[in-house]
């Protein structure tokens, strides 16, 4: 099939790399000109495992393009994607205006039946707002069809997510678009459901809100198992044996973020709102998620006591591992909140230096540490905010000896406590 994707980000760029992977015809559209220079160059602004070479392999094969004229890309496709940011705004409602806006771009340049697809995370009913824009903004009045398409990628295994998605989920109003759908979708081999447009918009912030609910669920129980002396590791393994609940997203810690749990939770109990209902369970998710980095930080004085002026080492800037996006990132919110307190830090990630530098800004009392062995140097304590696998195989007789006394923070439950213990370490972590 010959496709279009609008927007380049995260979701977009793997998006069109993975249908161009499979053999269809690509274009890629940004109205960041300079974005698309760098992408036409082969430079990918992402860090998403294996998605450079999948670019290069299509580019070259000729099944992926990149262009900033959104006409070109209508006017060369059957099918056009929309991939654009759904920002969160102050009041927990989602910015529409970039779909709105592209919306009336597509209307614009149709002369002929086009399938519109909303790839990108938007309240229920939106759907129907596109339609009527785009019926409203069109000048040739040419028939054209709106399906939701909701992605269900997560960073860092984005491309891996998307070539072995769990299913596929395509909402139509008629049956017209459902077998070019169905033709996009056959490579990937995985289950398809064709449902209305207002379930498929909901299962979206659906799942994604239970999935942050089930990490509120196993952070509310770590509180519980640091007061009866239970090990919340255990015990989420314990639960996650039984088919129905699944090991997965049942481990605690500092809380969730990133871009999307915060915003989809926000934007469903919104929508809620709008139609009647207080969701009041996703009010509870997200205040168990701040209670956890409350927690966390008061482990941490009442360990250290004073924090002014005390030198601690953080390992991870990253919203979670895998990525170098720091959007949400609860490590940039806890280290944000020790300086707050007069910490001096010393800061490292393995691939989100550049972009927490942005957030947080070397200085005085942040230290940004290339070598992950360097970080507990001359600090009063060591403390782990992102789940990096690479963290567990940190020389840890070596941090002992960097430390001025061997104590770590766990927010991430990564080491093992008895190990920890017995090599002297005042060890604290989640539920354990
Ligand atoms: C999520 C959904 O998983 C994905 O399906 C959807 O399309 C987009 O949102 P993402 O936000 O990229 O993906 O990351 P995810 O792996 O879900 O982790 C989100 C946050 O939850 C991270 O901060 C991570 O550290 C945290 N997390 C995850 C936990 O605290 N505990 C867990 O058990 C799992």
């Amino acid at each position: 099939m010959r496709l279009c994707i609008i927007g380049t980000g995260y979701v977009g760029l793997v998006t069109g790399t993975c249908f161009a992977e499979v053999g269809h015809q690509v274009i890629c559209v940004d109205n960041n000109e300079a974005k698309v220079r760098q992408l036409q160059a082969g430079q990918i602004p992402i860090y998403e495992p294996g998605l450079d070479e999948l670019v290069a392999r299509n580019v070259a094969a000729g099944r992926l393009r990149f262009t900033h004229k959104i006409a070109d890309g209508v006017e060369n496709s059957e099918v056009v994607f929309i991939a654009v940011p759904t920002p969160p705004q102050a009041d927990g409602s989602v910015d529409l205006s970039f779909i709105e806006g592209v919306a009336r771009e597509i209307a614009g340049c149709l002369t002929s039946y086009k399938i519109i697809v909303d790839k990108s995370t938007v309240p229920v009913r939106t759907g129907d707002k596109v339609r009527e824009t785009i019926h409203r903004y069109s000048r040739s009045k040419v028939e054209f069809d709106v399906v939701s398409n909701p992605e269900f990628l997560r960073e860092g295994f984005a491309v891996e997510d998307l070539m072995k998605p769990d299913r596929v989920v395509i909402g139509v109003l008629t049956q017209r678009p459902v077998i070019a759908m169905r033709e996009i979708y056959e490579p990937f081999n995985a289950p398809i459901i064709v449902t209305d447009i207002h379930s498929a918009e909901l299962i979206k912030h659906a799942a994604n809100s239970f999935l942050a609910l089930k990490i509120s669920y196993i952070n509310a129980v770590s509180v519980l198992c640091e007061a009866t002396g239970a090990d919340v590791v255990e015990v989420a393994n314990g639960m996650g044996l039984d088919k129905r609940i699944g090991r997965q997203f049942l481990n605690a810690g500092i809380g969730f973020g990133g871009s999307c749990f915060p915003k989809d939770l926000s934007a469903f109990i919104k929508i809620s709102e709008q139609v009647g209902f207080d969701f009041q369970l996703l009010k509870e998710v997200q205040s168990i998620n701040a209670g956890q980095m409350d927690r966390f930080l008061k482990k941490i004085t009442d360990t250290l006591w004073v924090l002014k002026g005390k030198r601690l080492g953080v390992l991870g800037l990253a919203f979670k591992q895998n990525t170098d996006d720091v959007r949400m990132s609860p490590a940039i919110d806890l280290c944000r909140r020790l300086l707050a307190e007069g910490a001096r830090l010393r800061v490292h990630d393995p691939k989100a230096m550049e972009k927490a530098r942005a957030v947080l800004p070397p200085g005085d009392n942040v230290e940004y540490i290339d070598d992950l062995h360097e970080v507990a140097e001359g600090c009063d304590a060591l403390l782990v905010a992102t789940e990096w696998p690479e963290f567990t195989r940190i020389d840890l007789d070596r941090v002992r000896r960097q430390l001025s006394h061997p104590i770590l923070f766990d927010g991430r439950n990564l080491f093992d406590r008895a190990e920890m213990e017995r090599l002297g370490f005042i060890y604290k972590s989640v539920g354990r």
